[in-house]
Protein backbone atom coordinates (compact mmCIF):
# COMPACT_ATOMS: atom_id res chain seq x y z
CA UNK A 1 0.00 0.00 0.00
CA UNK A 2 1.12 3.69 -0.67
CA UNK A 3 1.80 5.86 2.20
CA UNK A 4 -0.35 8.68 3.08
CA UNK A 5 -1.50 11.59 0.64
CA UNK A 6 -0.13 14.61 2.29
CA UNK A 7 -2.53 17.41 3.74
CA UNK A 8 -0.55 20.10 1.55
CA UNK A 9 -1.95 18.33 -1.67
CA UNK A 10 -5.42 18.12 -0.72
CA UNK A 11 -5.82 21.56 -0.17
CA UNK A 12 -4.08 22.05 -3.45
CA UNK A 13 -6.47 19.92 -5.18
CA UNK A 14 -9.18 21.41 -3.59
CA UNK A 15 -8.08 25.08 -4.54
CA UNK A 16 -7.85 23.40 -8.23
CA UNK A 17 -11.23 21.93 -8.49
CA UNK A 18 -14.71 23.47 -8.94
CA UNK A 19 -17.61 21.90 -7.12
CA UNK A 20 -19.91 23.95 -9.00
CA UNK A 21 -18.82 22.15 -12.49
CA UNK A 22 -17.93 18.27 -10.69
CA UNK A 23 -21.64 18.89 -9.78
CA UNK A 24 -23.12 19.61 -12.65
CA UNK A 25 -21.25 16.70 -14.28
CA UNK A 26 -23.66 14.60 -12.56
CA UNK A 27 -26.85 16.63 -12.43
CA UNK A 28 -28.52 19.71 -13.51
CA UNK A 29 -28.19 22.62 -11.16
CA UNK A 30 -29.68 25.90 -11.35
CA UNK A 31 -28.29 29.32 -10.36
CA UNK A 32 -30.05 30.84 -6.88
CA UNK A 33 -28.90 33.69 -5.48
CA UNK A 34 -25.06 33.39 -5.80
CA UNK A 35 -25.18 29.87 -4.90
CA UNK A 36 -26.80 26.84 -6.89
CA UNK A 37 -29.40 24.47 -6.33
CA UNK A 38 -30.91 21.60 -7.56
CA UNK A 39 -32.77 18.18 -6.53
CA UNK A 40 -30.81 16.10 -3.94
CA UNK A 41 -29.40 12.93 -5.48
CA UNK A 42 -29.21 11.36 -1.62
CA UNK A 43 -32.60 11.11 -0.93
CA UNK A 44 -36.19 11.76 -3.02
CA UNK A 45 -37.49 14.98 -2.98
CA UNK A 46 -39.24 17.15 -5.38
CA UNK A 47 -38.57 20.68 -4.58
CA UNK A 48 -34.76 20.93 -4.77
CA UNK A 49 -33.02 21.57 -1.05
CA UNK A 50 -29.46 20.66 -2.37
CA UNK A 51 -27.94 23.25 -2.40
CA UNK A 52 -23.95 24.11 -3.73
CA UNK A 53 -21.46 27.33 -2.90
CA UNK A 54 -18.81 27.95 -5.37
CA UNK A 55 -17.61 30.64 -2.51
CA UNK A 56 -17.62 28.00 0.41
CA UNK A 57 -16.68 25.08 -2.01
CA UNK A 58 -19.36 22.70 -0.12
CA UNK A 59 -22.46 21.14 -1.07
CA UNK A 60 -25.26 21.04 1.57
CA UNK A 61 -28.86 19.18 1.81
CA UNK A 62 -31.52 20.73 3.53
CA UNK A 63 -33.72 17.71 3.65
CA UNK A 64 -31.58 14.98 4.24
CA UNK A 65 -28.16 17.32 6.00
CA UNK A 66 -25.85 15.48 3.92
CA UNK A 67 -23.05 17.80 2.99
CA UNK A 68 -19.27 17.82 2.02
CA UNK A 69 -16.37 19.23 0.07
CA UNK A 70 -15.91 17.96 -3.85
CA UNK A 71 -14.20 15.27 -2.39
CA UNK A 72 -17.25 14.21 0.10
CA UNK A 73 -19.37 14.39 -3.35
CA UNK A 74 -17.97 12.07 -4.74
CA UNK A 75 -17.26 9.59 -2.34
CA UNK A 76 -21.28 9.72 -1.64
CA UNK A 77 -22.34 10.10 -5.08
CA UNK A 78 -20.17 7.41 -6.34
CA UNK A 79 -19.68 5.11 -3.23
CA UNK A 80 -16.14 5.84 -3.04
CA UNK A 81 -13.55 5.66 -0.41
CA UNK A 82 -11.84 8.92 0.35
CA UNK A 83 -8.43 8.11 -1.43
CA UNK A 84 -10.68 6.56 -4.17
CA UNK A 85 -12.33 10.14 -4.55
CA UNK A 86 -9.15 11.95 -4.13
CA UNK A 87 -7.27 9.79 -6.94
CA UNK A 88 -10.74 10.51 -8.96
CA UNK A 89 -10.58 14.18 -8.64
CA UNK A 90 -7.10 14.52 -9.06
CA UNK A 91 -7.60 12.59 -12.44
CA UNK A 92 -9.82 15.44 -13.21
CA UNK A 93 -7.82 18.26 -12.05
CA UNK A 94 -4.57 16.52 -14.16
CA UNK A 95 -2.72 16.39 -10.90
CA UNK A 96 -0.56 13.58 -9.79
CA UNK A 97 -1.14 12.16 -6.26
CA UNK A 98 2.32 12.24 -4.73
CA UNK A 99 2.04 9.81 -1.47
CA UNK A 100 4.26 10.66 1.58
CA UNK A 101 7.57 8.01 2.29
CA UNK A 102 5.99 4.49 3.33
CA UNK A 103 5.61 3.68 6.78
CA UNK A 104 7.04 0.57 7.72
CA UNK A 105 3.66 -0.61 8.29
CA UNK A 106 2.18 -0.18 5.00
CA UNK A 107 5.10 -1.84 2.91
CA UNK A 108 4.41 -4.89 5.24
CA UNK A 109 0.52 -4.70 4.34
CA UNK A 110 1.54 -4.26 0.99
CA UNK A 111 3.61 -7.68 1.77
CA UNK A 112 0.26 -9.43 3.38
CA UNK A 113 -1.55 -9.01 0.41
CA UNK A 114 0.12 -10.21 -2.09
CA UNK A 115 1.10 -13.54 0.12
CA UNK A 116 -2.75 -13.66 0.61
CA UNK A 117 -3.59 -13.36 -3.08
CA UNK A 118 -0.82 -16.27 -3.47
CA UNK A 119 -2.85 -18.52 -0.81
CA UNK A 120 -6.00 -17.72 -2.82
CA UNK A 121 -4.38 -18.60 -6.34
CA UNK A 122 -2.63 -21.90 -4.76
CA UNK A 123 -6.25 -22.87 -3.00
CA UNK A 124 -8.41 -22.22 -6.11
CA UNK A 125 -6.45 -24.17 -8.19
CA UNK A 126 -6.09 -27.11 -5.51
CA UNK A 127 -9.95 -27.21 -6.62
CA UNK A 128 -8.76 -27.84 -9.87
CA UNK A 129 -5.93 -30.02 -9.34
CA UNK A 130 -4.97 -31.52 -6.43
CA UNK A 131 -5.51 -35.71 -5.90
CA UNK A 132 -8.11 -35.05 -3.32
CA UNK A 133 -10.22 -32.25 -4.88
CA UNK A 134 -13.24 -35.03 -5.74
CA UNK A 135 -14.40 -34.76 -1.70
CA UNK A 136 -14.54 -30.68 -1.64
CA UNK A 137 -16.36 -31.06 -5.28
CA UNK A 138 -18.55 -33.44 -4.33
CA UNK A 139 -19.42 -31.44 -1.39
CA UNK A 140 -20.01 -28.25 -3.08
CA UNK A 141 -22.11 -29.97 -5.51
CA UNK A 142 -24.44 -31.96 -2.60
CA UNK A 143 -24.87 -28.15 -1.24
CA UNK A 144 -25.96 -26.80 -4.83
CA UNK A 145 -23.59 -24.86 -5.66
CA UNK A 146 -23.01 -24.32 -9.58
CA UNK A 147 -19.31 -24.37 -10.89
CA UNK A 148 -19.94 -20.80 -11.56
CA UNK A 149 -20.68 -19.79 -8.46
CA UNK A 150 -18.35 -21.32 -7.14
CA UNK A 151 -15.59 -19.45 -9.73
CA UNK A 152 -17.25 -16.17 -9.31
CA UNK A 153 -16.52 -16.05 -5.23
CA UNK A 154 -13.13 -17.76 -6.10
CA UNK A 155 -13.61 -20.80 -3.60
CA UNK A 156 -11.20 -22.75 -3.45
CA UNK A 157 -9.68 -26.17 -1.71
CA UNK A 158 -6.83 -26.50 1.38
CA UNK A 159 -6.02 -30.42 0.93
CA UNK A 160 -4.44 -32.62 3.91
CA UNK A 161 -1.22 -32.39 4.67
CA UNK A 162 0.99 -29.91 7.27
CA UNK A 163 3.05 -28.10 4.67
CA UNK A 164 1.15 -27.94 1.66
CA UNK A 165 0.52 -23.73 1.14
CA UNK A 166 3.82 -23.54 3.14
CA UNK A 167 6.08 -25.35 0.88
CA UNK A 168 4.07 -23.07 -2.22
CA UNK A 169 4.90 -19.92 -0.68
CA UNK A 170 8.54 -20.91 0.32
CA UNK A 171 9.12 -22.01 -3.55
CA UNK A 172 7.85 -18.18 -4.08
CA UNK A 173 10.32 -16.29 -1.65
CA UNK A 174 8.16 -16.25 0.60
CA UNK A 175 9.29 -17.01 4.45
CA UNK A 176 7.24 -18.84 7.09
CA UNK A 177 7.13 -15.70 9.47
CA UNK A 178 5.39 -13.71 6.82
CA UNK A 179 2.98 -16.58 6.41
CA UNK A 180 2.64 -16.44 9.97
CA UNK A 181 1.62 -13.02 9.34
CA UNK A 182 -0.92 -13.28 7.64
CA UNK A 183 -2.43 -15.81 9.30
CA UNK A 184 -1.95 -18.54 6.82
CA UNK A 185 0.45 -20.84 9.05
CA UNK A 186 0.81 -21.73 12.91
CA UNK A 187 3.73 -21.76 14.58
CA UNK A 188 4.68 -24.92 16.77
CA UNK A 189 5.91 -24.45 20.37
CA UNK A 190 8.53 -26.71 19.80
CA UNK A 191 9.40 -24.85 16.67
CA UNK A 192 8.75 -25.02 12.90
CA UNK A 193 5.38 -24.06 11.36
CA UNK A 194 2.43 -25.55 9.83
CA UNK A 195 -0.76 -24.86 7.38
CA UNK A 196 -3.22 -22.93 9.14
CA UNK A 197 -6.49 -24.56 6.95
CA UNK A 198 -6.03 -27.92 6.11
CA UNK A 199 -8.61 -30.19 4.67
CA UNK A 200 -11.64 -26.99 4.02
CA UNK A 201 -13.58 -25.77 1.44
CA UNK A 202 -11.72 -22.06 1.50
CA UNK A 203 -13.90 -18.81 1.49
CA UNK A 204 -11.41 -15.91 0.54
CA UNK A 205 -12.47 -12.69 2.08
CA UNK A 206 -12.36 -9.45 0.18
CA UNK A 207 -11.92 -5.81 1.05
CA UNK A 208 -13.97 -3.48 -0.45
CA UNK A 209 -11.16 -2.86 -3.33
CA UNK A 210 -11.30 -6.80 -3.90
CA UNK A 211 -7.50 -7.48 -2.31
CA UNK A 212 -7.25 -10.70 -0.21
CA UNK A 213 -7.80 -9.61 3.28
CA UNK A 214 -8.03 -13.35 4.86
CA UNK A 215 -10.25 -16.41 4.67
CA UNK A 216 -13.04 -18.84 5.74
CA UNK A 217 -11.94 -22.69 5.32
CA UNK A 218 -15.35 -24.80 5.91
CA UNK A 219 -14.92 -28.20 7.03
CA UNK A 220 -15.64 -31.02 4.50
CA UNK A 221 -19.09 -32.62 5.83
CA UNK A 222 -18.57 -32.75 9.46
CA UNK A 223 -15.95 -31.73 12.02
CA UNK A 224 -15.22 -29.46 14.77
CA UNK A 225 -14.80 -26.28 14.24
CA UNK A 226 -17.11 -26.07 11.51
CA UNK A 227 -15.67 -23.13 10.00
CA UNK A 228 -12.29 -21.69 10.64
CA UNK A 229 -11.21 -18.10 9.86
CA UNK A 230 -7.74 -16.22 9.67
CA UNK A 231 -7.12 -14.71 12.92
CA UNK A 232 -6.63 -10.78 13.15
CA UNK A 233 -3.91 -9.42 11.38
CA UNK A 234 -2.66 -6.13 9.97
CA UNK A 235 -4.86 -6.32 7.34
CA UNK A 236 -7.88 -8.32 8.79
CA UNK A 237 -10.12 -6.96 11.22
CA UNK A 238 -13.38 -8.88 11.21
CA UNK A 239 -15.24 -6.14 12.95
CA UNK A 240 -14.72 -3.98 10.04
CA UNK A 241 -15.24 -5.91 7.17
CA UNK A 242 -18.02 -7.64 5.50
CA UNK A 243 -18.25 -11.05 3.56
CA UNK A 244 -19.63 -10.05 0.00
CA UNK A 245 -19.55 -6.49 -0.28
CA UNK A 246 -16.67 -6.23 -3.14
CA UNK A 247 -18.89 -8.99 -4.56
CA UNK A 248 -21.69 -7.11 -4.51
CA UNK A 249 -20.82 -3.57 -5.56
CA UNK A 250 -19.17 -5.81 -8.77
CA UNK A 251 -22.46 -7.26 -9.73
CA UNK A 252 -24.19 -3.20 -9.39
CA UNK A 253 -21.84 -0.40 -8.35
CA UNK A 254 -24.86 1.46 -7.30
CA UNK A 255 -26.81 -0.34 -4.74
CA UNK A 256 -29.98 0.59 -2.92
CA UNK A 257 -30.05 -1.51 0.02
CA UNK A 258 -28.06 -4.05 1.15
CA UNK A 259 -29.08 -7.49 3.14
CA UNK A 260 -27.22 -8.19 6.04
CA UNK A 261 -26.98 -12.74 7.06
CA UNK A 262 -24.82 -14.57 8.86
CA UNK A 263 -22.95 -17.35 7.00
CA UNK A 264 -20.70 -17.52 3.63
CA UNK A 265 -22.55 -20.04 2.16
CA UNK A 266 -25.87 -17.96 2.68
CA UNK A 267 -23.82 -14.96 1.09
CA UNK A 268 -23.31 -17.63 -1.83
CA UNK A 269 -26.37 -18.93 -2.36
CA UNK A 270 -27.97 -15.52 -2.78
CA UNK A 271 -26.33 -14.56 -5.09
CA UNK A 272 -26.48 -17.50 -7.23
CA UNK A 273 -30.39 -17.21 -7.21
CA UNK A 274 -29.60 -13.82 -8.55
CA UNK A 275 -29.88 -11.63 -5.33
CA UNK A 276 -26.35 -10.12 -5.41
CA UNK A 277 -27.09 -7.14 -2.62
CA UNK A 278 -26.09 -9.39 0.11
CA UNK A 279 -22.99 -9.22 2.75
CA UNK A 280 -22.27 -11.79 5.53
CA UNK A 281 -20.39 -10.70 8.91
CA UNK A 282 -17.30 -12.78 9.50
CA UNK A 283 -18.74 -14.91 12.33
CA UNK A 284 -19.10 -11.68 14.80
CA UNK A 285 -21.90 -9.81 15.77
CA UNK A 286 -23.15 -6.66 13.59
CA UNK A 287 -20.28 -3.53 15.09
CA UNK A 288 -20.98 0.22 14.81
CA UNK A 289 -18.34 0.07 12.28
CA UNK A 290 -20.15 -2.44 10.11
CA UNK A 291 -22.89 0.01 10.00
CA UNK A 292 -21.01 2.50 8.65
CA UNK A 293 -19.01 0.66 6.40
CA UNK A 294 -22.74 -0.31 5.40
CA UNK A 295 -24.61 2.71 5.51
CA UNK A 296 -21.59 4.30 3.19
CA UNK A 297 -22.49 2.23 0.54
CA UNK A 298 -27.24 2.64 0.71
CA UNK A 299 -29.37 3.77 2.64
CA UNK A 300 -31.33 1.00 3.67
CA UNK A 301 -29.87 -1.81 5.30
CA UNK A 302 -32.28 -4.84 6.33
CA UNK A 303 -30.74 -7.83 8.50
CA UNK A 304 -32.10 -11.11 7.99
CA UNK A 305 -31.23 -13.41 10.79
CA UNK A 306 -32.66 -16.83 11.83
CA UNK A 307 -35.80 -17.46 13.51
CA UNK A 308 -34.37 -18.83 16.32
CA UNK A 309 -32.58 -17.38 20.71
CA UNK A 310 -29.37 -16.72 18.76
CA UNK A 311 -30.56 -14.77 15.38
CA UNK A 312 -32.95 -13.08 18.12
CA UNK A 313 -30.09 -11.64 20.00
CA UNK A 314 -28.23 -10.89 17.11
CA UNK A 315 -30.78 -9.00 16.10
CA UNK A 316 -31.14 -7.24 18.83
CA UNK A 317 -27.35 -6.34 19.14
CA UNK A 318 -27.69 -5.31 15.80
CA UNK A 319 -30.80 -3.23 16.71
CA UNK A 320 -28.69 -0.95 19.52
CA UNK A 321 -25.93 -0.08 17.38
CA UNK A 322 -27.86 1.03 14.38
CA UNK A 323 -30.25 3.68 16.71
CA UNK A 324 -27.77 5.88 16.46
CA UNK A 325 -27.17 6.05 12.87
CA UNK A 326 -30.98 6.14 11.34
CA UNK A 327 -31.04 9.63 9.84
CA UNK A 328 -33.63 10.83 7.69
CA UNK A 329 -33.35 9.05 4.73
CA UNK A 330 -31.95 6.24 6.00
CA UNK A 331 -33.97 2.92 7.24
CA UNK A 332 -33.03 -0.23 8.93
CA UNK A 333 -35.40 -3.77 8.55
CA UNK A 334 -35.53 -6.97 10.14
CA UNK A 335 -36.23 -10.19 8.64
CA UNK A 336 -36.87 -13.48 10.54
CA UNK A 337 -37.23 -16.66 8.25
CA UNK A 338 -38.98 -19.65 9.38
CA UNK A 339 -37.56 -21.70 12.28
CA UNK A 340 -35.11 -24.09 11.00
CA UNK A 341 -34.37 -22.07 7.94
CA UNK A 342 -31.16 -19.91 7.00
CA UNK A 343 -30.84 -17.50 4.49
CA UNK A 344 -29.28 -20.64 2.24
CA UNK A 345 -31.72 -23.15 2.71
CA UNK A 346 -35.17 -20.63 2.55
CA UNK A 347 -33.94 -19.47 -1.37
CA UNK A 348 -32.98 -22.66 -2.07
CA UNK A 349 -36.42 -24.11 -0.80
CA UNK A 350 -38.85 -20.59 -1.76
CA UNK A 351 -36.73 -19.12 -4.60
CA UNK A 352 -35.55 -15.82 -5.12
CA UNK A 353 -39.08 -14.07 -4.96
CA UNK A 354 -40.22 -16.66 -2.21
CA UNK A 355 -37.30 -16.10 0.18
CA UNK A 356 -38.07 -13.02 1.71
CA UNK A 357 -41.83 -13.55 1.53
CA UNK A 358 -41.64 -16.38 4.24
CA UNK A 359 -39.58 -14.41 6.67
CA UNK A 360 -41.82 -12.04 9.49
CA UNK A 361 -40.17 -8.36 8.50
CA UNK A 362 -40.43 -5.78 10.73
CA UNK A 363 -39.32 -1.92 10.77
CA UNK A 364 -37.02 -0.55 13.75
CA UNK A 365 -39.57 1.01 15.89
CA UNK A 366 -41.66 -1.95 15.35
CA UNK A 367 -38.77 -4.35 16.03
CA UNK A 368 -37.86 -2.79 19.23
CA UNK A 369 -41.52 -1.99 20.51
CA UNK A 370 -42.32 -6.05 19.82
CA UNK A 371 -39.71 -6.75 21.76
CA UNK A 372 -39.47 -4.52 25.03
CA UNK A 373 -43.22 -5.04 25.27
CA UNK A 374 -43.06 -8.99 25.74
CA UNK A 375 -40.90 -7.86 29.06
CA UNK A 376 -44.23 -5.70 30.48
CA UNK A 377 -47.86 -7.01 31.34
CA UNK A 378 -49.89 -4.76 28.63
CA UNK A 379 -53.58 -5.34 30.31
CA UNK A 380 -52.54 -3.19 33.65
CA UNK A 381 -51.76 0.60 33.65
CA UNK A 382 -48.53 -0.28 35.26
CA UNK A 383 -47.30 -2.60 32.68
CA UNK A 384 -47.92 0.15 29.97
CA UNK A 385 -46.37 2.62 31.73
CA UNK A 386 -43.73 0.46 32.31
CA UNK A 387 -42.83 -0.01 28.63
CA UNK A 388 -42.52 3.75 28.16
CA UNK A 389 -39.96 3.70 30.67
CA UNK A 390 -38.48 0.72 28.77
CA UNK A 391 -38.34 2.80 25.53
CA UNK A 392 -36.99 6.00 26.40
CA UNK A 393 -33.76 5.25 26.62
CA UNK A 394 -33.63 3.86 23.37
CA UNK A 395 -35.72 6.71 21.48
CA UNK A 396 -33.78 9.51 22.46
CA UNK A 397 -30.87 8.18 20.49
CA UNK A 398 -32.69 7.90 17.52
CA UNK A 399 -31.28 11.31 15.72
CA UNK A 400 -34.23 11.41 12.77
CA UNK A 401 -36.99 13.60 13.54
CA UNK A 402 -39.63 11.29 11.56
CA UNK A 403 -38.05 7.76 12.57
CA UNK A 404 -38.75 9.41 16.29
CA UNK A 405 -42.07 10.22 15.23
CA UNK A 406 -43.47 7.11 14.09
CA UNK A 407 -41.86 5.30 17.52
CA UNK A 408 -43.80 7.60 19.04
CA UNK A 409 -47.11 6.54 17.37
CA UNK A 410 -46.70 3.08 18.09
CA UNK A 411 -45.54 3.61 21.48
CA UNK A 412 -49.29 5.51 21.35
CA UNK A 413 -51.09 2.67 20.19
CA UNK A 414 -49.56 0.13 22.16
CA UNK A 415 -49.63 1.77 25.45
CA UNK A 416 -52.95 3.63 24.94
CA UNK A 417 -51.25 6.72 25.93
CA UNK A 418 -51.41 10.12 24.62
CA UNK A 419 -49.16 11.14 22.12
CA UNK A 420 -48.02 14.36 23.81
CA UNK A 421 -48.38 12.50 27.40
CA UNK A 422 -45.47 10.10 26.05
CA UNK A 423 -43.72 12.74 24.47
CA UNK A 424 -43.18 14.69 27.97
CA UNK A 425 -43.33 11.42 30.07
CA UNK A 426 -40.20 10.74 27.96
CA UNK A 427 -38.69 14.28 29.05
CA UNK A 428 -39.25 15.73 25.06
CA UNK A 429 -41.03 19.06 25.03
CA UNK A 430 -44.53 18.17 22.61
CA UNK A 431 -44.09 21.32 20.80
CA UNK A 432 -39.99 21.49 20.05
CA UNK A 433 -39.70 17.38 19.36
CA UNK A 434 -36.73 15.14 21.08
CA UNK A 435 -33.58 16.48 21.92
CA UNK A 436 -31.34 13.63 20.30
CA UNK A 437 -27.83 12.57 21.56
CA UNK A 438 -26.22 14.38 18.77
CA UNK A 439 -26.62 18.05 18.46
CA UNK A 440 -29.47 18.81 15.66
CA UNK A 441 -28.90 21.26 12.66
CA UNK A 442 -30.66 24.18 14.20
CA UNK A 443 -30.96 26.63 11.36
CA UNK A 444 -32.06 29.55 13.72
CA UNK A 445 -29.16 31.06 14.17
CA UNK A 446 -29.71 33.09 17.05
CA UNK A 447 -30.64 30.20 19.21
CA UNK A 448 -26.49 29.07 19.01
CA UNK A 449 -24.36 29.95 22.11
CA UNK A 450 -22.12 33.32 21.24
CA UNK A 451 -18.94 30.89 20.47
CA UNK A 452 -20.80 29.25 17.85
CA UNK A 453 -22.18 31.85 16.41
CA UNK A 454 -18.56 33.45 15.97
CA UNK A 455 -17.00 29.74 15.18
CA UNK A 456 -20.08 29.22 12.48
CA UNK A 457 -19.23 32.81 10.90
CA UNK A 458 -15.11 31.87 10.96
CA UNK A 459 -16.03 29.03 9.34
CA UNK A 460 -17.94 30.41 6.58
CA UNK A 461 -15.42 33.37 5.93
CA UNK A 462 -11.80 31.79 7.15
CA UNK A 463 -10.46 35.44 6.33
CA UNK A 464 -12.05 36.89 9.62
CA UNK A 465 -9.37 35.09 11.36
CA UNK A 466 -7.70 38.61 11.42
CA UNK A 467 -9.92 39.86 13.48
CA UNK A 468 -8.71 37.27 16.48
CA UNK A 469 -6.58 38.99 18.99
CA UNK A 470 -4.16 37.89 21.82
CA UNK A 471 -6.39 38.92 24.66
CA UNK A 472 -9.00 36.95 22.71
CA UNK A 473 -7.00 34.03 22.21
CA UNK A 474 -6.53 33.61 26.11
CA UNK A 475 -10.37 34.18 26.80
CA UNK A 476 -10.72 31.19 24.60
CA UNK A 477 -8.76 29.04 26.39
CA UNK A 478 -9.71 30.16 29.71
CA UNK A 479 -12.95 31.65 30.19
CA UNK A 480 -15.39 30.42 27.53
CA UNK A 481 -17.27 27.38 26.96
CA UNK A 482 -16.55 26.02 23.70
CA UNK A 483 -13.78 28.68 23.24
CA UNK A 484 -11.44 25.54 22.41
CA UNK A 485 -13.07 24.81 19.30
CA UNK A 486 -13.00 28.64 18.54
CA UNK A 487 -9.33 28.33 19.02
CA UNK A 488 -9.01 25.26 16.96
CA UNK A 489 -10.13 26.10 14.49
CA UNK A 490 -8.36 29.52 14.41
CA UNK A 491 -5.42 28.50 14.94
CA UNK A 492 -5.27 25.88 12.11
CA UNK A 493 -6.07 28.99 9.67
CA UNK A 494 -3.64 30.90 10.76
CA UNK A 495 -1.00 28.55 10.47
CA UNK A 496 -2.37 27.83 6.68
CA UNK A 497 -5.17 30.02 4.83
CA UNK A 498 -7.66 27.80 3.57
CA UNK A 499 -8.61 28.51 0.18
CA UNK A 500 -12.50 28.00 1.09
CA UNK A 501 -14.63 26.82 3.54
CA UNK A 502 -15.09 23.40 2.26
CA UNK A 503 -10.92 22.77 2.36
CA UNK A 504 -10.79 23.98 5.79
CA UNK A 505 -13.14 21.40 6.84
CA UNK A 506 -11.12 18.67 4.92
CA UNK A 507 -8.64 19.17 7.79
CA UNK A 508 -11.37 17.47 10.42
CA UNK A 509 -12.46 14.97 8.24
CA UNK A 510 -12.92 11.83 10.60
CA UNK A 511 -12.54 13.92 13.61
CA UNK A 512 -15.32 13.88 16.10
CA UNK A 513 -15.46 17.40 15.45
CA UNK A 514 -16.57 17.00 11.39
CA UNK A 515 -19.97 17.03 12.09
CA UNK A 516 -20.19 19.85 15.03
CA UNK A 517 -18.32 21.53 12.49
CA UNK A 518 -19.90 20.94 9.18
CA UNK A 519 -23.28 21.47 10.75
CA UNK A 520 -21.89 25.25 11.76
CA UNK A 521 -20.52 25.95 8.30
CA UNK A 522 -23.86 25.07 6.63
CA UNK A 523 -25.72 27.13 9.07
CA UNK A 524 -27.73 29.89 7.76
CA UNK A 525 -26.71 33.26 9.47
CA UNK A 526 -29.20 35.47 7.33
CA UNK A 527 -26.18 37.85 7.09
CA UNK A 528 -25.48 39.54 3.85
CA UNK A 529 -21.29 38.89 2.53
CA UNK A 530 -20.72 42.69 3.07
CA UNK A 531 -21.89 42.38 6.33
CA UNK A 532 -19.84 39.36 7.64
CA UNK A 533 -17.04 41.22 9.15
CA UNK A 534 -18.94 44.29 11.29
CA UNK A 535 -21.41 41.19 12.63
CA UNK A 536 -18.18 38.88 13.01
CA UNK A 537 -16.59 42.28 15.06
CA UNK A 538 -19.66 42.77 17.39
CA UNK A 539 -19.88 38.98 18.15
CA UNK A 540 -16.04 38.97 19.54
CA UNK A 541 -16.84 42.29 21.52
CA UNK A 542 -20.08 40.78 22.92
CA UNK A 543 -17.46 37.55 23.95
CA UNK A 544 -14.68 39.66 24.89
CA UNK A 545 -17.37 40.92 27.49
CA UNK A 546 -18.92 37.63 28.50
CA UNK A 547 -15.33 36.20 29.36
CA UNK A 548 -14.48 39.67 31.04
CA UNK A 549 -17.58 38.93 33.21
CA UNK A 550 -16.86 35.51 33.68
CA UNK A 551 -13.27 36.25 34.35
CA UNK A 552 -14.19 39.08 37.09
CA UNK A 553 -16.60 36.24 38.89
CA UNK A 554 -13.89 33.89 39.40
CA UNK A 555 -11.64 35.85 40.75
CA UNK A 556 -14.08 37.17 42.88
CA UNK A 557 -14.69 33.29 44.58
CA UNK A 558 -10.72 33.34 45.07
CA UNK A 559 -10.28 34.98 48.58
CA UNK A 560 -8.99 38.48 48.29
CA UNK A 561 -5.79 37.84 50.56
CA UNK A 562 -5.04 35.21 47.59
CA UNK A 563 -4.99 37.41 45.04
CA UNK A 564 -1.85 38.16 42.41
CA UNK A 565 -0.96 42.16 41.57
CA UNK A 566 -2.60 41.14 38.14
CA UNK A 567 -5.59 39.85 39.39
CA UNK A 568 -6.04 43.15 41.60
CA UNK A 569 -5.78 44.78 38.45
CA UNK A 570 -8.28 43.22 36.31
CA UNK A 571 -11.03 44.10 39.42
CA UNK A 572 -9.79 47.31 39.56
CA UNK A 573 -10.08 47.84 35.79
CA UNK A 574 -13.16 45.59 35.73
CA UNK A 575 -14.80 48.17 38.27
CA UNK A 576 -14.43 50.94 36.99
CA UNK A 577 -15.44 49.93 33.22
CA UNK A 578 -18.79 49.54 34.41
N1 LIG B 1 -18.98 -19.26 11.95
C1 LIG B 1 -17.68 -19.26 12.38
N2 LIG B 1 -17.20 -20.30 13.13
C2 LIG B 1 -17.99 -21.35 13.43
C3 LIG B 1 -19.33 -21.36 13.00
C4 LIG B 1 -19.79 -20.30 12.26
O1 LIG B 1 -16.95 -18.35 12.10
N3 LIG B 1 -17.49 -22.36 14.12
C5 LIG B 1 -19.47 -18.10 11.17
C6 LIG B 1 -19.19 -18.29 9.70
O2 LIG B 1 -18.94 -17.00 9.15
C7 LIG B 1 -20.49 -18.84 9.20
C8 LIG B 1 -21.49 -18.09 10.04
O3 LIG B 1 -20.86 -17.96 11.30
O4 LIG B 1 -20.67 -18.61 7.84
C9 LIG B 1 -22.81 -18.75 10.19
O5 LIG B 1 -22.67 -19.98 10.84
P1 LIG B 1 -23.69 -21.16 10.65
O6 LIG B 1 -25.07 -20.62 10.59
O7 LIG B 1 -23.37 -22.22 11.64
O8 LIG B 1 -23.19 -21.69 9.27
P2 LIG B 1 -23.79 -21.60 7.83
O9 LIG B 1 -23.34 -20.38 7.18
O10 LIG B 1 -25.21 -21.93 7.79
O11 LIG B 1 -22.91 -22.72 7.20
P3 LIG B 1 -23.34 -24.04 6.57
O12 LIG B 1 -24.58 -23.76 5.82
O13 LIG B 1 -22.17 -24.35 5.74
O14 LIG B 1 -23.53 -25.03 7.67
MN1 LIG C 1 -26.34 -22.83 6.45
Amino acid sequence: MAGRIPEQFIADLLARVDIVELVEGYMPLRKAGKDFQGLCPFHGEKTPSFTVSRDKQFFHCFGCGAHGSAIGFLMKHRNLEFVEAVEELAGVAGMEVPREARSQRSSGSRDLFTILEHARAFYEAQLRQSSEKQLAVDYLKKRGLSGEIAKAFRLGFAPSGWRNLLDTLNAAGISEEQAERAGLAIKRERGGYYDRFRERVMFPIHDRRGRVIGFGGRVIENGEPKYLNSPETEVFHKGRELYGLHEALAANRKLGSLLVVEGYMDVVALHQFGLPNVVATLGTAVTREHLDLLFRQVPEVVFCFDGDAAGKRAAWRALENALPLVEGNRAVRFAFLPEGHDPDSAVREFGAEGFLKAARQFGLADYLLDTLKLEVDLTTGDGRARLIERAKPYLTQIPSQSHRAGAVRTLADLSKFDEDLIRRELGLNPDRGFTPRRAPVLNRFTSRSLEEQALAMLLQMPSLAAQLDEELVGFCRQELRDGLTLLEVWTSIQARPPTSTAALLERWRDDPLEEPLAALATLDLGIPDSAFESQFAGALARLRSKAEEQRFARIKSIPFEQWTDEQRDIVRNYKRAR
